[in-house]
């Protein structure tokens, strides 16, 4: 039998996906809308007791129309292995389309209609679920989740709240000039202070000892996506650890029309 993410068909969820905002709030030039909104990965069936709050989805999350299954999503994975929360969570990101360019992401922060549609979601998932931790990944998450907090009209939430540094900080920082191993260490040190506080607060799928992260991750770090948390039909390879979808062209333009499809060496039956 093949586990699958049954979608979006019932209450509140089919609502909210129906009338979801398009480019009137979210301006094609910051986001690109022309790939779609990705609206969620894990339970929506009542069943979650950690809720993620991611960025924005890139290029794997544009094909499978799940959020955080690429390289951010798989380190995550393994953070919730860690916590011993192996299926019991939901993930929504800050945005429902891609960011497109290095400031819109700031830029649109704490946009009214933006927030109002992530209100709506924030709203729904605690009060249909028994939510214990609510994790923001990043500094854009955090400024989502402390607004919605604000929102006098939103729903009661009295679970924890982590923030943490987003699992590709030390990928962005590095790129920006930092020293790798000493961002890296960051990342490990921020994730572990974390996971110690979350452990007191959070039941665990499945109990097992706390295994602190090192300096860097290890390969051993990454989780794996579950087959449950994908739309039917999606082969396996688009959950291994390989990266498989790479944005392509010669153009700024024909960069932003194209994502490159690639089935791994590693995962062909030929
Ligand atoms: N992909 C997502 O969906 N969210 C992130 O925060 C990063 C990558």
């Amino acid at each position: 039998m093949h586990a699958f993410d049954p979608g979006y068909a019932h209450a509140p969820y089919a609502a909210l996906v129906g009338d979801h905002p398009g480019p009137e709030t979210y301006p094609a030039k910051d986001f690109r809308v022309e790939w779609g909104p990705v609206f969620h990965r894990g339970r929506l069936d009542g069943s979650a007791r950690v809720l993620v709050l991611g960025q924005d989805p890139a290029a794997h999350e544009a094909v499978t129309r799940r959020i955080l299954v690429g390289t951010a999503g798989r380190r995550f994975q393994g953070f919730l292995g860690k916590l011993g929360i192996d299926t019991s969570y939901v993930l929504i990101n800050t945005y429902l389309y891609s960011v497109y360019g290095q400031h819109a992401g700031n830029a649109h922060a704490t946009d009214p209609a933006i927030a109002h549609y992530r209100h709506r979601w924030l709203d729904a998932l605690v009060t249909h679920n028994h939510i214990e931790a609510i994790i923001a990944l990043g500094g854009l998450a955090d400024t989502a989740f402390r607004t919605w907090r604000k929102d006098p009209g939103s729903a009661p939430y009295d679970g924890t709240y982590e923030h943490v540094l987003h699992p590709t900080y030390p990928d962005s920082a590095a790129a920006s000039g930092a020293d790798a191993a000493t961002v890296m260490k960051q990342l490990t040190t921020n994730w572990n202070t974390a996971l110690t506080a979350l452990r007191s607060t959070v039941t665990p799928d499945t109990e097992r000892p706390f295994t602190p992260y090192g300096d860097a991750l290890a390969a051993a770090d990454l989780g794996t996506i579950p087959e449950l948390d994908l739309p039917p039909g999606l082969p396996a390879w688009m959950r291994s650890g390989e990266p498989w979808a790479a944005r392509r062209g010669d153009t700024p333009a024909e960069k932003r029309a194209t994502i490159a499809v690639r089935v791994p060496e590693s995962q062909r039956p030929f």
